[in-house]
């Protein structure tokens, strides 16, 4: 028997990796994915060997690529924010860690696989949704929802008797719960569980604070091709390349903090503070050249439709129909949208300042809508009976309520 792990060589995932091995007698593998969280990955291919994991059963899988091209860019298609604020850095990084486990799973002739997500939250569904939809049959063990190590305390007493490593910021309480990746660093519990109380300066670790951030603004473009962006300043990049850049730029000038209490899939609600650098860039310039080449009536459908595209996200659906349906909608609205956005930031904001595109993908015409002399393109008697057949049905309702 042999389960794979999503293991990250930290402290709970190494216990849960012991525990795997002491309750099921099972053959562990690991499987350790690079999303770009800033972490040094080899140290967890020493700790799994040190436990016991056999070389081969050891994978670390770079991932960034893959992440950005077939997860954040469709998503940031759609615009996608959940509860009008969140834009999801979690969620859609879950769905690309369960198949490569899954994948991983059918190439070792594993039949069951674990995660290290609590019973509370939201992960636990991501990842296991993501699982069954790859695999029906596969079984899944997650230890947070069977094992009695139910304290902190006995999560480090286990480990001190398995000669696990317990490093000493976690051997007093773990000052909060954090997930990073190239989009975003999320931050919950402990001292952000009181909603009142500010997020401490600490809390941050991939922003300077924007009163700090430097005080001239810096202008940036961004190239997009059919909804994705493909260079920065006139440069072509690779999707993690233009991702990796954008953060840099939000760092620099404390772009992307968000302070939030959201609505857990599971039904509670819970206060979480999230950085989004290169993201809330990338938002802000597809939206502003979209502004320039997507039609009215697609744009606003697309926008009625992003909350439910959002929410499928958040709540582990990436692999459902529904989301793909959407999906398919929405990235058939973005052939025409490529073009460049100039961008200001500054001091914890970004702007879009310019927009331009071919004719061919330009929907705005300056000699329609000039407050000069449009020559004739524009009739402007034309706009008094579309009031006056738009006004009809007021008009009705106005005299009845007049009495009249
Ligand atoms: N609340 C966010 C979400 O549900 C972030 C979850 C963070 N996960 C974590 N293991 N700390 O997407
Ligand atoms: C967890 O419960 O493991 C993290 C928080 C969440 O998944 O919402």
């Amino acid at each position: 028997k042999k389960v794979v792990l999503a293991y990250s060589g930290g402290l709970d995932t190494s216990v849960i990796l012991k525990w795997l091995q002491e309750t099921y007698h099972c053959e562990v593998v690991t499987f350790t994915a690079d999303l770009g969280q800033g972490e040094e990955l080899e140290p967890a291919r020493a700790k799994a060997l040190a436990a016991g994991v056999k070389a081969e059963n050891i994978f670390i899988d770079d991932l960034r690529e893959e992440f950005c091209r077939d997860y954040v860019f469709p998503m940031m298609r759609a615009n996608a924010l959940y509860e009008g604020l969140y834009l999801l850095g979690t969620a859609i990084a879950r769905p690309l860690i369960s198949k490569r486990q899954i994948e991983i799973a059918h190439q070792v002739g594993a039949n069951a696989v674990s995660h290290g997500a609590t019973g509370k939250g939201n992960d636990q569904v991501r990842f296991e949704l993501g699982y069954y939809a790859l695999d029906p049959d596969i079984k899944v063990i997650a230890p947070w929802r069977e094992w009695d190590l139910t304290s902190r305390s006995r999560l480090i007493a286990f480990a001190e008797e398995h000669g696990i490593e317990v490093t000493k910021d976690k051997r007093g309480e773990a000052p909060f719960s954090t997930d990073a990746n190239m989009l975003h660093t999320s931050s919950e519990g402990k001292v952000l569980e009181d909603p009142w109380e500010e997020t401490p300066d600490y809390v941050y670790s991939r922003t300077v604070n924007p009163e700090e951030a430097p005080d001239t603004p810096e202008y940036i473009t961004v190239d997009f091709e059919r909804g994705d962006a493909v260079a920065i300043n006139g440069e072509g990049m690779s999707p993690a390349t233009i991702l990796e850049t954008l953060n840099e730029y939000g760092r620099l000038h404390g772009i992307g903090r968000l302070d939030l209490v959201e609505n857990r899939f599971v039904g509670m609600k819970s206060r979480g503070m999230y950085e989004t650098p290169g993201g809330t860039i990338y938002l802000e310039a597809h939206r502003g050249i979209e502004q320039l080449t997507l039609d009215r009536g697609a744009g606003h459908l697309k926008d009625e439709l992003m909350p439910r595209y959002a929410e499928l996200i958040y709540n582990g659906m990436w692999f459902s129909p529904e989301r793909e349906m959407l999906q398919a909608a929405i990235d058939h609205s973005q052939e025409s949208v490529t073009g460049t956005v100039r961008l200001k930031l500054y001091k914890g904001s970004v702007q879009t300042v310019g927009r331009k595109a071919d004719v061919s993908f330009n929907l705005y015409s300056q000699d329609v809508v000039t407050f000069e002399d449009d020559k004739g393109i524009y009739n402007q008697r034309d706009a008094e009976g579309f009031i006056r057949l738009n006004a009809l049905r007021l008009r009705l309702l106005g005299q009845r309520k007049r009495g009249g």
